[in-house]
């Protein structure tokens, strides 16, 4: 594996490390620990996401009082994280909204605590099961001029009989952007969906894999490294690739900037 200083300035836009808020990192220690290695592979900005349940929140006033507490522990890891003596990647705050249907993510969508590090982007997950396409949910970020960030596409159960890659295709041609696990490329996720691997690479095959993202859930640390992701990326010839999913693309939806047109970046043939 690449040493940190032979490998592109990572953003991971999709991790569980604000301690003690769901089923991520338990403590600062935990976080803390975490985000050290990470940064040793390479990831010099991190926002972190922790799961805002929507379907269980039954009210505005729940919502903020769930997203006031993501802030405050938050806060309390930056402030020790501020103080650490080693290199740590630079933190924000976002969240992996679970939004099975477009009339839960409407409650969020006018919020401007909600969205990845400040931006209008969010990071979205529907449910390990699919119900259809949810291309509903799709539509309602869209139409509110928020860009939709699909949390892990390949470890979905996708409805029987559709084609994953062709629902893929349709939330991208809405406007949606895709997340990749980092783990998914090295099989880290077949026991509970054991077509993952393989989606993942007959994505990027496709050209489909808009954002790579750790999925880092703390301790449970094994198979989610952004350096095995990248170095798979690139024994495989997709060193553009990986660069753009790893560190241009992300850093362009924080900065509320557009990403290329999804059909423009791949010529046949090549990896441009
Ligand atoms: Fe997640």
């Amino acid at each position: 594996m690449r040493s940190a200083d032979q490998l592109p300035p990572f953003v991971d836009l999709h991790n569980h490390l604000v301690p003690g808020v769901d089923d991520g990192a338990a403590t600062i220690a935990e976080s803390l620990d975490a985000l050290r290695g990470l940064y040793d592979e390479g990831v010099r900005t991190l926002v972190a996401t922790p799961h805002l349940l929507l379907p269980h929140l039954a009210t505005d006033a729940a919502i903020g009082r769930e997203l006031d507490a993501h802030r405050r522990a938050f806060d309390l890891l930056v402030v020790d994280a501020a103080a650490s003596d080693v290199g740590l990647p630079a933190l924000g705050l976002g969240q992996e909204i679970w939004a099975p249907a477009a009339a839960d993510l409407r409650r969020v969508l006018g919020r401007s605590d909600v969205g990845l590090g400040g931006s209008r982007a969010l990071l979205v997950e529907f449910g390990f099961e699919l119900r259809g396409t949810h291309a509903d949910v799709v539509q309602a970020a869209v139409a509110s001029g928020r860009q939709i960030v699909i949390a892990h596409p390949e470890r979905y159960h996708y409805s029987l009989g559709a084609s994953p890659l062709d629902v893929m295709r349709g939330w991208r041609k809405m406007g949606a952007l895709l997340q990749v696990n980092a783990g998914s490329f090295g099989g880290h996720y077949r026991l509970q969906c054991p077509a993952s691997e393989r989606l993942a690479w007959a994505m990027v095959a496709e050209g489909m894999v808009d954002i790579v993202g750790t999925d880092h859930h703390g301790p449970r640390r094994l198979g989610v490294s952004p350096a095995e992701a990248y170095g798979a990326l690139c024994a495989r010839g997709e060193q553009a690739h990986a660069q753009r999913a790893m560190v241009v693309r992300p850093a362009a939806v924080l900065r509320d900037q557009p990403v290329e047109e999804p059909e423009a970046v791949r010529t046949p043939g090549g990896d441009a």
